[in-house]
């Protein structure tokens, strides 16, 4: 899918006022200059979710959820960005701009959708002929309504049985082949890829097929054959079974990860339609971030032997950096020699969830897990637990859980970890704020704030900056939002912080940002930022001129060097 073009989603945000955006779905009132409601996001009695229309910012004090009307929709509709933007656009009437032309994007990728749908049809209907395959099914234990819910199909053995249901011509074949349905032999020669398996199609979350997992039924042969890597499939990304989930509810309180395709179905089929698996694949931080759009307790399944645990322990750290207040992460470990297919069917759904209620909560896990092998009882062993969990807990956004979590360490351990862990780090981490004493704020990070509370501000401020030879953590990010504020004067808040959407900046930005005083007037800020730059830009005069009596000391200066050095000491910088 083309890239939408950043100018549109400036355009875009400059157009919708995320307080209507907001109260379409959740009732607001009125606090001073910003609207106020109970948090979407987290259960609470008091309010404490904030949207600011001069900022176009929403932020909730509980549980720390913030962002655009772009990220709103994304957190509450469940939606990805690429479709909070289209629902947004439409909502405006305007239609997104994509990389690659106006025709680029959807309308490329219709043909291998249809294809693949045809596909999909093609192998229900397979199914249906094939006794041997649907025996299989049936000692399985697969019912009829399962297979429909699930439209799994069967692949006959040969080569051709797609190639010459679908590929009527060279665009075709090609098509077939981007879809990742065909496989290429020696000579060029090109044949079904799926022969002779059972077929699990794999929707995405507008319940189009985008890839499958054929699953062989006799003879030899990998257990399982996936679709590549497709302009469609990206298998990090996709969970099999979300799409069934998100049908069967309005509202899915929590999800169950398993690893097998199988696993995922028998629990749907047994009572637990909350079942997902992912591909095949470890689960990766993009896999957490999509279960926490949906549900709020996500139950991570797997077997207890040593790949199971590894495999566990691989899905808390993608899961740490995503554990925002309100949401909760659970460990199920099944007895030796069962699976979630075998469990359910000898205990049922009522045993299956008695299991669930027991699970391991995340951060048991997490202190049990790093505590094996270490002698808690001596004091190195402490300090080791200690140097263990801090890079993890380092991880956890702020929040209530993360200083549960620290004071857990400290109680644990002795060692107090506040200052390698607590507020600051995140921002430490990006080296970007770094503060040359604690609880000072620096100049530069004064300075982003005001930028980003009134990006219009720049406006006076054009580049260059001399203070852009000031070696200081911060001072690059600085000059990009200057710059970025000054070349595009609509932006707001929100929309700033759209542009730095996917960088490691973004999270010290959207804390920034969410503690910016609504009630400052206009002028405090402009006569702040104006201060600010200011002693930035004497600052960088001291350190110029400090560096040029130094080589002054050594040699004689060139003539642009000594009218630069005239020029300081006129200014008469700080010391
Ligand atoms: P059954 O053995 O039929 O019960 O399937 P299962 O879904 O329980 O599979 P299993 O637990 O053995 O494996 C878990 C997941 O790993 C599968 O669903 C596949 O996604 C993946 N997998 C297993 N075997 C293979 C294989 O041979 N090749 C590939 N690419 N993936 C596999
Ligand atoms: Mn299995």
């Amino acid at each position: 899918m083309g890239r939408i073009l950043t100018p549109f989603i400036d355009d875009l945000l400059a157009r919708v006022d995320i307080v209507e955006v907001v109260e379409r779905r959740v009732p607001l009132k009125r606090a001073g200059r910003e609207w106020t409601a109970c948090c979407p996001f987290h259960d609470e009695r008091t309010p404490s979710f904030y949207v600011s229309p001069q900022k176009q910012f929403f932020h909730c004090f509980g549980c720390g959820a913030h962002g655009s009307a772009i990220r709103f929709l994304m957190d509450y509709e469940h939606l990805e960005f690429q479709d909070a933007v289209e629902d947004l656009a439409s909502s405006m009437g305007l239609v997104v701009p994509r990389e690659g032309g106006p025709t680029a994007s959807h309308d490329n990728h219709a043909p291998l959708f249809e294809l693949l749908e045809t596909a999909t049809r093609r192998y229900q209907q397979a199914l249906n002929d094939h006794p041997q395959a649907q025996a299989y099914c049936e000692r399985r234990g697969l019912d009829t309504d399962t297979l429909q819910r699930f439209r799994i199909g069967w692949a006959p053995p040969g080569w051709d049985f797609l190639y010459q249901a679908l590929g009527r011509d060279a665009t075709r074949v090609q098509q077939m082949e981007q879809a990742g349905l065909l496989a290429m032999g020696e000579q060029g020669r090109r044949y079904d890829r799926f022969r002779e398996r059972l077929m699990f199609p794999i929707l995405d979350r507008r319940g189009r097929v985008i890839a499958f997992g054929g699953r062989i039924i006799a003879g030899d042969g990998p257990k399982y054959l996936n679709s590549p890597e497709t302009p469609l499939f990206h298998k990090g990304r996709q969970l099999f079974g979300l799409w069934q989930v998100r049908q069967q509810a309005a509202k899915v309180e929590h999800l169950i990860v398993v690893e097998g395709y199988m696993d995922a179905i028998a629990l749907h089929q047994h009572g637990l339609p909350q079942a997902v698996a992912t591909l095949g694949t470890a689960t990766t931080p993009e896999h957490a971030e999509l279960l926490f759009r949906t549900a709020a307790d996500v139950y991570y399944c797997f077997d207890g032997d040593r790949a199971g645990r590894a495999a566990a322990w691989k899905a808390l750290e993608a899961t740490l950096p995503r554990l925002r207040d309100g949401r909760q992460a659970h460990f199920l470990f099944l007895p030796d020699g069962e699976d979630p297919d075998s469990m359910i069917r000898a205990e049922g759904s009522a045993g299956f969830t008695e299991r669930l209620e027991q699970a391991t909560p995340l951060s048991r896990y997490f202190f049990d897990t790093l505590a094996e092998g270490v002698a808690v009882d001596s004091l190195d062993g402490r300090a080791r637990l200690a140097e263990r969990a801090r890079p993890l807990l380092a991880k956890l956004p702020d929040g209530a859980f993360r200083d549960l979590m620290v004071q857990e360490l400290e109680q644990r351990t002795g060692v107090r970890v506040v200052a390698a862990t607590a507020k600051s780090a995140p921002m430490r981490k990006t080296g970007t704020f770094q503060h040359p004493t604690r609880g000072r704020i620096s100049l530069v990070r004064k300075a982003i704030e005001r930028v980003l509370a009134r990006p219009a501000l720049a406006q006076d401020h054009p580049p260059p900056y001399r203070f852009v030879g000031l070696r200081q953590p911060g001072v690059p990010l600085l000059i990009e939002l200057l710059q970025l504020a000054h070349d595009h004067p609509a932006l707001h808040t929100g929309a700033v912080l759209e542009h730095f959407a996917g960088r490691e900046e973004a999270v010290a930005l959207h804390k920034l940002a969410a503690k910016i005083d609504s009630d400052q007037e206009d002028f405090d800020y402009q006569a702040e930022l104006d201060d600010a730059l200011h002693q930035l830009d004497r600052q960088a005069d001291a350190a110029r001129l400090a560096a040029l009596r130094l080589r002054l000391a050594e040699n004689p200066l060139s003539a642009d060097e000594r009218q630069e050095l005239q020029e300081l000491l006129q200014a008469k910088p700080v010391q």
